[in-house]
């Protein structure tokens, strides 16, 4: 059922503050202000030396975000690969160690033919999955559930970013155990987690104005997304929303690799999407903004008050985000990325919920 939406996928979209509550809701423990695991998931995260990641497509964005997490909060190293390489790559891992598999639907056959290779060498196997009774799930040895309810429409939004919610939360859970985060700053960050649900309300709140960008970029051919950090995972997930439901091309690129490449480019029939949080990298990433403004590019910059004030620099259209802790960001700048995708498509009137060539599920290699 629709409800009062146009499309399964904006539907979701909107579900996105409560189904977050709900995942979050598994992983803190706001009267201890600390982080929980879910039942029967208490691996011990001070036992492993390095973290396997391994997924598709949106889920393996949600994993590369994931990384920087885990490294910085955790000083967890974390090897990260697509399930379709990762499988046939005869990666050397470390029997004990934590093996984790990000998957919506739970029945990704490269993502599940990588978990049973992990499984072979001897890899803990855990399992970040929406889908409870899938076959991950049933092959994991610790399941993280995403608490996102049934997703209908193809392109994945509100799994995405309870994914995030979920890595967070391990992350955070990790640094404590591991002893590179006090009692204090896990705190700290819980209360930041708790605060997503409202975050991502006031991010909807910016719908229409996202929607008024659809019409002049439904006229471009090519759309390039950029971003830093966190932001560059973010940057390849709108890109990829944006060609599977409207057939626009789009590339996502770190925003420090502009220069050894792409921005041959760059003229002034190509938008550039920027998503810059005001974060540790925003200054370098705002000199990557110059350079495509240099050059004519239209910039949308996706930002928050801080980042809007310190860019200096007049973008063709700025979303003006809320001032949002850096560490939560991506989880919120994850709507407007994903309002751009799916008005554009709706503009063009595609098949949001159906895109052509698209399965919400890929069972087959
Ligand atoms: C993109 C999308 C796909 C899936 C991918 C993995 O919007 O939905 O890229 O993320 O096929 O699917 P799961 O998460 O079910 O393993």
């Amino acid at each position: 059922d629709k409800g009062n939406f146009r499309h399964f996928m904006a539907k979701e979209i909107h579900e996105q503050p409560e189904v977050l509550g709900h995942t979050l809701s598994r992983y803190l423990d706001l009267t201890q202000s600390k982080t929980v695991l879910p039942k029967g998931a208490e691996f011990d995260f001070a036992s492993c030396e390095r973290l396997v990641i391994s997924a598709c497509g949106t889920a393996y964005y949600a994993g590369l975000i994931g990384k920087y997490w885990f490294e910085t909060i955790a000083r967890l190293p974390v090897d990260i690969d697509i399930a379709s390489e990762f499988r046939y790559r005869e990666v050397p891992v470390k029997a004990g160690d934590l093996a984790l598999f990000v998957s919506q639907s739970g029945e990704t056959a490269d993502t599940l033919a990588s978990l049973r290779y992990c499984k072979a060498q001897g890899m803990k196997i855990g399992a970040v999955v929406n889908v409870p009774e899938s076959t991950i799930a049933r092959e994991a040895d610790f399941v993280f559930p995403t608490i996102a309810g049934r997703e209908i429409g193809v392109a994945s939004t509100k799994a995405f970013v309870c994914q995030l919610a979920v890595l967070a939360s391990l992350a955070v859970h990790a640094g404590r155990v591991r002893g590179t985060i006090s009692d204090e700053r896990e705190a700290e960050l819980v209360r930041m987690l708790a605060e997503i649900p409202a975050y991502a309300v006031k991010a909807l709140r910016h719908e229409v104005e996202v929607e008024q960008l659809a019409q002049p970029l439904s006229k471009s051919q090519h759309v390039l997304y950029l971003g830093r950090g966190t932001s560059f995972p973010l940057a390849m997930e709108g890109a990829l929303k944006l060609k599977e439901i409207s057939y626009i091309h789009a590339e996502g690129y770190a925003a420090g690799e502009l220069k050894h490449g792409p921005i041959a480019l760059i003229d002034e029939t190509m938008p550039v999407v920027i998503v810059a949080p005001y974060d540790g990298v925003f200054e370098k990433t705002v000199s990557n903004m110059q350079e495509v403004a240099a050059r004519g590019g239209r910039i949308i910059l996706i930002t928050d008050q801080r980042g809007a004030e310190e860019s200096g620099l007049q973008a063709w259209k700025t979303i003006v985000l809320p001032d949002v802790p850096a560490f939560i960001a991506p989880i919120v700048h994850a709507i407007p990325v994903q309002l751009l995708a799916y008005h554009t498509a709706v503009f063009m009137g595609t098949d949001v919920d159906q895109p052509r060539n698209l399965a919400k599920s890929v069972t087959v290699e």
